[in-house]
């Protein structure tokens, strides 16, 4: 039910009583190619998406947990440490996520924690952070759980802890291709969590390129959660949700059939009916810059007069993702070079492909 407690995630009393631990994972972003916008109370996604999940675009988090002395003060005791500063900006976020799940990690008022975090990429350059961000963190405090319970694992409660922070995290636990939300055509596929697509992928995706166009550095326009909530009593919302659930639909024999003329096709239509949504919605939000088209432009025209497979897609700002296989890596980069690093901001891109997932780092 919305909003109610997933029990099943509720853990009993700890076996084991640790005055300290510490735990060190590294989980990447991911790229939607069916596109979550929108989302109903507790993190519960409006429509099912599926991603790519990223390896180079990482964060990768420490966290040490310090047992508080008995008769201890109960409310949240934790430092937060990014690329080494003490970053106390960041704090009412983790506030409320930790809101959000100390009834499923009910350890965390008990312990004092340090968290070190990184990006790999410049934290600067437009990328959202939050996938990548509460992925890692979620996979520590489940892992640091674990260790207390150690009879009671549950393999999905990083990717539930995950969507707790951020919706899209929960996509960043597993890979390559991960879907979230409930679809008819994906047995198992759930609102709580983010599965691994376990139907056929043909071996072009699996080592598929994204190179991530820097259009415009810095913070975005419209944070994703003003942007969720846009969708609510937005004229187009429910046309939307029926048109992801199809498009859904059609991309899962296209994975499997490795065709990628169908792909392009599907995978720009959902980035521009994001945006679309955003365009249309009350308030309005142009999130694509000039050279956003710019690019866009190039990219459809070498594809017409090439036949390169190479598409495009995007997140809610204007950087632009794109996807070719990685046979094409030399002359797609060439072509980057060429053409489009001009309309890039200080010439920057950053070079990803398909990825595994989260990992502990040992
Ligand atoms: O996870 P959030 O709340 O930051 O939302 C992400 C939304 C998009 O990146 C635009 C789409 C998606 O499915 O990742």
């Amino acid at each position: 039910m919305i909003g109610s407690l997933q029990e099943e995630y509720i853990p009993g009393s700890y076996a084991a009583n640790l005055s300290k631990g510490e735990t060190s994972w590294q989980a990447p972003s991911n790229i939607a190619l069916v596109k979550y916008w929108g989302k109903h109370q507790g993190q519960i996604p409006a429509n099912a998406s599926l991603s790519f999940t990223l390896s180079n675009s990482i964060t990768k988090t420490s966290v040490s947990f310090q047992r508080k002395s008995e008769g201890h003060d109960r409310s949240f005791s934790f430092e937060f440490l990014f690329h080494g500063a003490e970053k106390k900006s960041f704090h009412p976020k983790l506030l409320t996520f930790f809101e959000r799940v100390e009834k499923y990690l009910p350890f965390l008022r008990d312990y004092h924690l340090k968290i070190t975090s990184e990006n790999s990429f410049p934290h600067s350059s437009g990328i959202a952070s939050s996938a990548s961000g509460m992925a890692a963190l979620a996979s520590c405090l489940v892992d640091f759980e674990d260790a207390l319970q150690p009879e009671n694992k549950s393999a999905s409660k990083p990717s539930f802890i995950a969507r707790l922070g951020s919706g899209s995290a929960c996509r960043s636990i597993e890979g390559p291709v991960v879907h979230w939300g409930k679809h008819p055509e994906l047995p198992g596929s759930s609102d709580l969590v983010g599965t691994a697509y376990t139907g056929d992928v043909h071996p072009v995706f699996r080592s598929y390129r994204d190179t991530i166009l820097i259009v415009e550095e810095g913070v975005k326009a419209v944070s994703s959660s003003e942007g969720h909530r846009l969708m609510d009593g937005h004229p187009f919302a429910e046309k939307r949700f029926d048109q992801a659930a199809k498009n859904l639909a059609a991309l899962l024999p296209i994975l499997a059939s490795g065709d990628l003329s169908a792909f392009s096709e599907l995978v720009e239509l959902e980035a521009l009916s994001l945006h679309a949504m955003m365009m249309t919605s009350t308030q309005s939000y142009l999130l694509m810059q000039p050279n956003t088209l710019e690019v866009i432009n190039r990219v459809r025209q070498f594809r017409t007069q090439t036949g390169n497979p190479l598409c495009f897609t995007l997140d809610a700002g204007a950087n632009v993702h794109l996807l070719y296989p990685a046979a094409e890596e030399e002359i797609i980069l060439q072509f980057i070079k060429s053409e489009l690093i001009g309309y890039c901001q200080d010439g920057a891109y950053i070079c990803d492909q398909v990825g595994t997932g989260a990992s502990k780092i040992r």
